[in-house]
């Protein structure tokens, strides 16, 4: 594998310097790292290769950065396998797709347990077909006591939906007679959406080469940090995402307070 030369560590970036252990930037580890694995189907069309072969080799990508997080003991990982949007996709490389997460349900369940990592699906898996569904049922049941790393993979989601769909749960809530309507607020909204439970992401990475959102974690994201990167997903390798760390180790997070207020505060 030509890793350097595809994703070659910045100046001055000692790939195998950073460790959680004893570092100088061992508080500067996200909690939370949130990926927008994007590049799949570029990467394909490079090689002359049908868009699905690019879906295929992602997959490898996705191991390295859960390895990646059980290495750097990140609390936790969430990926954006397929967004609301893609099912527009034509209808070939959809079903490449759902065919896709099937095989890889089977084949990587059990090894992540054996990793200790939670599996969660987030999203409307409703839209999924049954036997999809029973199986990320069943690997969320499977490894949802375990604690080594929070690994959420949003399918059919959308910051859009989530927001909206909390919305709706909160509006039960006052028909229950549980909330009252002057009483939704940030505070009273925030339980209702998805990853509620775990730190909001520190650290938002985009691969691929596109500046942009496309309505993933909308809510939750609000003070992440951003980090875009050229290296399309089926690239990224753990080099790539350490060089993403040691940018995030490098930035002031300072939440509407002056620069001069938080080197104070800390
Ligand atoms: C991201 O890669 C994977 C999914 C959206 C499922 P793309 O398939 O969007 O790859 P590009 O952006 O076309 O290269
Ligand atoms: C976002 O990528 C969704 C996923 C990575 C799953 P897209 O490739 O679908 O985003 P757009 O359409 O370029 O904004
Ligand atoms: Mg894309």
């Amino acid at each position: 594998m030509v890793r350097g030369a595809r994703c070659a560590p910045g100046a001055g970036t000692d790939v195998n310097a950073t460790t959680p252990e004893g570092s100088a930037s061992a508080a500067r580890i996200p909690r939370h790292l949130a990926i927008v694995m994007d590049g799949n189907g570029r990467w394909a069309e490079q090689r002359h290769r049908p868009r699905s072969f690019g879906h295929r080799a992602g997959q490898k990508a996705v191991r390295e950065a859960v390895e990646f997080c059980l290495r750097q003991r990140i609390e936790a990982l969430t990926l954006f396998a397929f967004s609301s949007e893609n099912w527009r996709r034509p209808q070939d490389e959809v079903g490449a797709l759902m065919e896709l997460f099937l095989k890889a349900l089977d084949k990587e369940t059990d090894e992540l347990h054996g990793h200790g990592v939670r599996v969660r699906f987030v999203g409307d898996l409703t839209a999924f077909a049954e036997p999809l569904r029973q199986r990320m049922q069943a690997a969320m049941a499977k490894t949802a006591g375990n604690t080594a790393l929070a690994l959420n993979v949003c399918v059919n989601y959308g910051g859009r939906w989530d927001i909206a769909q909390a919305a709706r749960r909160a509006a039960e809530a006052v028909a229950r007679g549980e909330l009252t309507a002057d009483a939704i607020d940030e505070r009273t909204l925030a339980p209702y959406l998805s990853l509620a439970d775990l730190p909001p992401p520190d650290l938002f990475i985009r691969t691929g080469g596109e500046h942009r959102i496309s309505n993933f974690l909308l809510w939750q994201i609000a003070y992440a940090e951003l980090y875009f990167t050229d290296t399309l997903w089926p690239d990224v390798d753990q080099a790539c995402l350490q060089r993403a760390l040691d940018d995030y180790a490098g930035r002031q997070r300072r939440y509407g307070r002056t620069g001069a207020q938080v080197a104070q505060a800390s």
